[in-house]
């Protein structure tokens, strides 16, 4: 018997069907043989957990592997976060607002977790399969560049000695070339890319380009700054840029910093940067949103107290 919610259901998938034309009866035909879902094919854990697999006998490399994986999932998570603010054609403030504060909790998970991983492997499995990974870095996680050319204008990602010489007509591949990071895979007497760069970019440059284009005008800095002035100055508003900025550009990287000094301490890196030197945010001086900061914050950034 058809009640008025099914008839209007019908009514509903009629119209749905109707404008990619296909037959609602061929649709209602194919439900009587359609599997019912699983929470295992649905989450398709099968391949998911079918990705952890080491390259040492050493069993605390399968924690690093897990890690990095857990790492790259909540990137993903917070790359969907991002794309949705971007593309809103005229964000309202409490969806700007959300939207920020989702991707910084993400952060703020990710850098809470150097504090389990600071005693999560034993440093002397560390210090030896690291060797097996060489010349592999988490440098190489384009996931985490999309992440900031999505945050802000390229001009802040650009290393601090050639700022002067870039503006916003300078063509992407120059700027490209120039990005903060292009510093620690380039030995500093010639300018020779590593090995660890020129791979990176062999598999992602094309892709950064492309994303590079299209975020010019729609990364958070720029949606930002789009909003009526009203809207700028809404407290709850800034206070999450602010967070945001902070959370990536200190917390984050602070985390990091110390669990890369607990577990190298005083060695070399993978991916054979200065990475002391280059990771610290008092040098790297990374800010997404410099505006909202004020003078003595600036000065002060990233100095550990
Ligand atoms: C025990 C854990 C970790 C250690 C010891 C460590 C160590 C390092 C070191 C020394 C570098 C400098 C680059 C180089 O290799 O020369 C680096 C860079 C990097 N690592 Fe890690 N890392 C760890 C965990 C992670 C995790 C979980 C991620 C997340 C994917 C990650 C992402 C990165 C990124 C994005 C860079 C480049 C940073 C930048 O350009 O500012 N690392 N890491």
């Amino acid at each position: 018997m058809n009640t008025p919610h099914r008839e209007d259901l019908l009514n509903r998938l009629e119209e749905k069907y109707k404008t990619v034309d296909n037959r609602t009866d061929v649709h209602l035909e194919g439900l009587l043989y359609s599997k019912p879902m699983t929470y295992w094919d649905y989450v398709q854990t099968d391949a998911l957990l079918n990705l952890q697999v080491q390259r040492t006998t050493l069993p605390d490399e399968m924690i690093f592997i897990m890690y990095h994986q857990v790492n790259e999932l909540l990137f993903k998570m917070i790359l969907w976060e991002m794309d949705q603010l971007c593309h809103s054609e005229k964000p309202e403030p409490q969806f700007f607002t959300e939207k920020l504060m989702r991707i910084s909790r993400y952060f703020d998970m990710l850098t809470t977790s150097f504090d389990i991983m600071g005693d999560g492997m034993s440093i002397d499995q560390y210090m030896k399969f690291r060797n097996t990974l060489t010349p592999a870095s988490g440098f190489q996680s384009a996931q985490y560049r999309l992440i900031e050319f999505g945050s802000t204008d390229l001009i802040n990602l650009i290393d601090n000695r050639f700022r002067a010489t870039i503006d916003r007509d300078t063509p992407y591949s120059h700027a490209f070339e120039h990005l903060y990071w292009q510093a620690a895979g380039k030995d500093h007497a010639t300018g020779k890319k590593s090995y660890l760069l020129v791979e990176f970019e062999r598999k992602y440059k094309a892709e950064f380009l492309r994303h590079m284009e299209e975020y010019n005008t729609i990364n958070i800095r720029q949606k930002f700054k789009q909003l009526p002035e009203e809207d700028q100055n809404n407290p709850e508003l800034v206070k999450a840029m602010r967070h945001f900025d902070h959370t990536v550009n200190i917390t984050w990287v602070m985390g990091h910093l110390n669990a890369a000094r607990k577990y190298i301490g005083d060695g070399d890196a993978t991916g054979g940067s200065d990475w002391k030197k280059y990771m610290h945010p008092k040098y790297q001086r990374r800010i997404f949103f410099p505006e909202l900061w004020s003078q003595e914050e600036l000065d002060t950034w990233g100095e550990e107290k």
